[in-house]
């Protein structure tokens, strides 16, 4: 970033950026409790995030930028406002553990460039459920053993902050119905590891009623708090069939009537202008794409016709895939069948062969990438024919620190552990990469 532009967005912006941190943080008045404070009991060990600690920024540098409270920079534009005025998305959002909570840099971060969270785990079904079979029979019973504790702890100190600080931070729910982070014990009988499946008439009712109690226990706690759910997660494979593994397979053996039950679910039992999404990855792929439009097809036939639909593009690329034509290629035909596209989890993979030597080459690269695809939804967003527009992109996490990408993770578009990757807009120091420059100046 080159220093003029910077002096001249650092007056703008230094203001706003004094008001709004001496609001956060002006001392016993809006304060905004801990983890440890809303759940003193809980174990909070489930995090896969790295633990990698934040370290905090002294810059030695005269002219260094203005810094909050632990570090982070407060003299540059927030990321959410920048793509709402730059590219018409009205939610930027970014995924995190509640252990975040606790790190008063990075939830400064959080606050000051993003208006929609996502929960890294929080909200999926294997921490809701619990990983161990439970020892009961009944659904009655099951109920009572249901743990929203980690999201409730997020939601709540969400809700608190809109309320001291007068903001609108919302919630993207992720995620009701996913083959991974799903328990193998509630897709059997009796509710044990190693019974058989049961039925498919069995499963829908469990189906019903997870997504019943899910959905109503944030509407019912958290009226408005969370505006989307991902309703089913990454159930098409790249050849365009239906997921031939995991448990979902096994009991419904090869029938899509679980993906197109779950909408209708979600439909009777979410607040009426809750979005319902469909989301995957190599959401660009052609057979793959194609298969999830059909599916929106078709479920928009299957649910009320007031009912928004949504089409989740996941967004872990490459640096040299999918190229920006099938990007775009993709945008426009989910934006076509579904009345909103979110870009859910957005990263960006080292480039092949990067060993970690030439950082700022790489940066660059990156920036260049980050660019290409924020054109490409400043297009859809520009083309009025369109049905739907790219109305949120949601980062896969604060900073390059504590990315999922840092170690090895068998989930789709996941990194192989060895090569160095720096796939976020803010650095391991919370401070700003060129990508993030590159979104925020995007039309110098
Ligand atoms: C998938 C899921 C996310 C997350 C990532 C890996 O994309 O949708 O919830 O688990 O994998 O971190």
């Amino acid at each position: 970033m080159n220093k003029r532009k910077y002096l001249i967005i650092l007056s703008g912006a230094a203001i706003t950026a004094g008001v709004i941190a001496a609001a956060v943080y002006l001392p016993g008045r809006n304060r905004v409790k801990t983890p440890a404070e809303y759940a003193p009991e809980h174990d909070t060990s489930m995090s896969e995030e790295n633990e990698t600690a934040v370290e905090k920024t002294v810059s030695s540098d005269a002219e260094k930028p203005a810094q909050g409270t632990d570090g982070i920079q407060t003299d540059i534009p927030a990321l959410h406002n920048a793509l709402a005025s730059g590219g018409g998305v009205s939610h930027t959002g970014v995924a995190i553990p509640w252990t975040a909570l606790t790190d008063t840099a990075r939830m400064e971060l959080v606050t000051r460039h993003f208006n929609s969270i996502t929960c890294e785990n929080e909200m999926k079904p294997e921490t809701i459920l619990g990983h161990y079979a439970p020892r009961v029979t009944t659904l009655y019973e099951l109920e009572e053993k249901l743990d929203f504790t980690a999201a409730d702890t997020v939601a709540d100190w969400i809700t608190d902050y809109n309320t001291v600080n007068g903001t609108e931070i919302r919630m993207r729910g992720h995620v009701l119905i996913w083959h991974n982070q799903t328990p193998t014990w509630f897709f059997r009988e009796n509710f044990t590891i190693d019974g058989d499946f049961v039925t498919t008439e069995e499963m829908n009712q469990r189906m019903e009623w997870y997504i019943k109690t899910v959905t109503q226990h944030f509407d019912q706690k958290y009226p408005g708090l969370i505006y989307a759910w991902d309703v089913v997660n990454e159930q098409v494979m790249d050849s365009g069939e239906i997921r031939t593994d995991g448990d979902w397979y096994h009991v419904y053996q090869g029938s899509g009537e679980y993906i197109i039950r779950a909408f209708q679910y979600a439909d009777l039992y979410t607040a009426p202008d809750t979005i319902l999404f469909y989301n995957d990855y190599n959401e660009c792929t052609p057979a793959k794409r194609d298969a999830i439009v059909s599916f929106l097809e078709e479920i928009r036939t299957e649910i009320s016709p007031e009912r928004k639909l949504g089409a989740g593009m996941q967004g872990h690329h490459d640096m040299e895939t999918p190229s920006a034509s099938m990007i775009e290629a993709a945008a426009r035909a989910y934006a076509e069948t579904a009345d909103t596209v979110h870009i859910t989890e957005l990263d960006i993979k080292s480039s092949m062969g990067f060993d970690g030597t030439d950082l700022d080459a790489e940066f660059a690269r990156q920036a260049a990438r980050y660019a290409e695809i924020y054109d490409i939804v400043k297009k859809i967003n520009a083309d009025d024919t369109l049905m739907g527009h790219i109305d949120n992109i949601t980062f896969w996490g604060t900073h390059d620190a504590v990315s999922w990408l840092k170690t090895f993770n068998s989930v789709g578009g996941s990194a192989d552990g060895k090569t160095p990757q720096y796939p976020l807009l803010f650095d391991e120091q919370l401070q700003p990469k060129p990508a993030f420059w590159a979104l925020v100046n995007s039309d110098e």
